[in-house]
């Protein structure tokens, strides 16, 4: 289905026809409008709803980014989408479910497009240095045990540059600016799920070893130089290696080897 400017449109009907995983999604909640699909999922997820859940929007009014940033979510231009997943993984774990998602989305628009995304340390998907993906998972805990995950994703798809706010637009990016592909966001997402599902499943039965291999592939920057701002200083080093936790480690230039947890990599 197509609008009058002739955007694909995000039907139920539509999604399901082409959605072909056997986890994720069989339970699916789509809207033209809602304040945030992480927000929605989270109240579902309270609700028992089961795992796998998607919930997805056209636009959302209070898209949230890492960081309690906001996170632009124009209708039409993009996907934004949340799954409830129930790992049983140790809680601390839960960290680590960004990585996969970013190798999962990675690969989806790989297979898609043909053309290959770099991750960006430490939720971050690029196209030529630029942003195309975010990913904001969101873990609840009980008694120490993690009670479910909310995983969000942003994918900015149909924008044109001049689209995105200005104080964005040297970093920001979509499939379309860099591919002119016309793409189907319905078939796009129904491959990045297949992608996720597959991570998934490799990481019941292997654990995250893989997914983190799989990661550093991609990841541009490692054994770089790289600047990394936390909330209250500025570290330069080289990004020697992700561990298997998803830290960064830095080694600083007196030969220390410092763990970084969280932070944001300059561009
Ligand atoms: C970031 O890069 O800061 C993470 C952005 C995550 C955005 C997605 S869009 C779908 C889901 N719902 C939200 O409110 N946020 C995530």
């Amino acid at each position: 289905m197509k609008d009058k400017a002739g955007f694909d449109l995000l039907s139920e009907d539509k999604l399901k026809s082409v959605i072909k995983t056997e986890l994720l999604a069989k339970k699916i909640y789509s809207f033209w409008s809602v304040g945030s699909t992480n927000e929605f999922a989270h109240n579902r997820a309270i609700q028992g709803d089961p795992e796998g859940t998607l919930v997805i929007a056209e636009q959302q009014v209070r898209g949230k980014g890492r960081k309690m940033r906001q996170w632009d979510s124009p209708f039409n231009k993009g996907l934004w989408f949340s799954l409830i997943l129930r790992p049983n993984i140790a809680s601390s774990q839960a960290g680590l479910i960004p990585f996969l998602a970013g190798v999962a989305v990675a690969e989806g628009i790989e297979n898609f497009t043909g053309i290959k995304p770099d991750v960006k340390w430490p939720n971050d998907l690029l196209l030529n240095g630029k942003k195309i993906c975010g990913i904001l998972s969101e873990a609840e805990f009980h008694d120490a045990k993690i009670r479910f995950i909310i995983l969000g994703i942003g994918i900015n798809v149909h924008h044109k540059p001049h689209e995105f706010p200005e104080e964005f637009r040297d970093r920001a990016t979509s499939l379309k600016a860099e591919t002119n592909l016309r793409i189907d966001r319905s078939e796009l997402l129904a491959e990045i799920l297949l992608q996720l599902e597959k991570n998934y499943r490799t990481m019941q039965q292997e654990g995250f070893a893989p997914i983190i291999t799989n990661w550093k592939k991609r990841c541009p920057q490692l054994g770089k130089r790289v600047t990394i701002l936390l909330d209250d200083e500025r570290l330069e080093g080289i990004f020697e290696d992700l561990n298997d936790q998803g830290c960064l480690m830095l080694r600083t230039s007196d030969g220390e080897l410092k763990k970084i947890i969280t932070g944001d990599l300059l561009f």
